[in-house]
């Protein structure tokens, strides 16, 4: 009787092994797909319009992701990764954001003009601040805006662009307000201040 008990705990036991191998096996091929862009460390080493997304707050990169699934962001260079993201769930969404998000920041650590960054630094202070902190600040998780210090310039470059082109929706109307109030000038301020940043 205890053999036969035994017996059935170890093929219980055994089941449950296969379906939590399974689950990470599931989990590990969803991650697969970000990192053939995003890069296993998500700085995107091979590709310079890929945004870093490494230490991103888990809500920023799955509200980022949702807002590509229902339309709100268009792929417009790199329309892959919009085809990547489609098909996914919500736990699968969590599972990509969960990984990204608990990596440590990469910084682009790209060159960048002094001057310029202490214009960028005044304007992100006086309009930007509020919603978008930086990003091993406390508050970046519960912060309106994604972090953007230390994010690759093209990358924010093309962001920007993509608002003022329609390819992509502001989710807060003050976000378009204080883009409307933007330069060419200051948006080439900002670019610079968020590549000087060092945490
Ligand atoms: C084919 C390359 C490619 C693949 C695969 C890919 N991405 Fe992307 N990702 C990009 C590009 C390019 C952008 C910018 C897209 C745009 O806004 O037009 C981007 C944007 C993002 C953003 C927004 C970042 C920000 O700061 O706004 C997040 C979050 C993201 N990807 C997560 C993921 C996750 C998670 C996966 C895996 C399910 C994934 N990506 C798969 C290339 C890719
Ligand atoms: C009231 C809050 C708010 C303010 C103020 C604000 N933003 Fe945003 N910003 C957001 C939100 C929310 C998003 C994410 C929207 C989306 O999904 O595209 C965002 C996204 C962005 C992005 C795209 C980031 C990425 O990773 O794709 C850039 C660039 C940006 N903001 C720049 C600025 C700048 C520069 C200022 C100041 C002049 C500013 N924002 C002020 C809320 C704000």
């Amino acid at each position: 009787m205890r053999i036969v008990k035994l017996f059935v705990l170890t093929l219980i036991g055994s089941f449950l092994f296969t379906l939590d191998s399974l689950a990470q096996d599931h989990e590990s091929a969803v991650i697969e797909i970000c990192i053939v862009c995003h890069g296993e460390d998500g700085s995107a080493p091979n590709f310079d319009d890929v945004p870093i997304i490494a230490g991103t707050p888990a809500p920023h990169i799955e509200e980022a992701m949702y807002s590509y699934q229902d339309g709100a962001r268009r792929c417009i260079d790199e329309p892959a990764m919009c085809e990547a993201v489609f098909p996914l769930t919500d736990e699968e969404i969590s599972i990509t954001a969960d990984y990204f998000s608990s990596q440590n920041r990469v910084m682009s650590g790209e060159p960048y003009n002094d001057r310029l960054a202490m214009k960028g630094r005044r304007l992100h202070r006086d309009h930007c601040i509020r919603c978008h902190a930086r990003p091993d600040e406390k508050r970046a998780e519960d912060a309106l805006g994604i972090p953007l210090h230390g994010q690759r310039s093209s990358y924010l470059r093309y962001a920007f662009a993509s608002y003022y082109n329609g390819n992509r929706d502001t989710l807060i109307p003050e976000m378009a307000e204080k883009l409307k109030l933007l330069t060419n000038d200051d948006i080439e301020a900002l670019i610079n201040f968020y590549a000087s940043y060092k945490p």
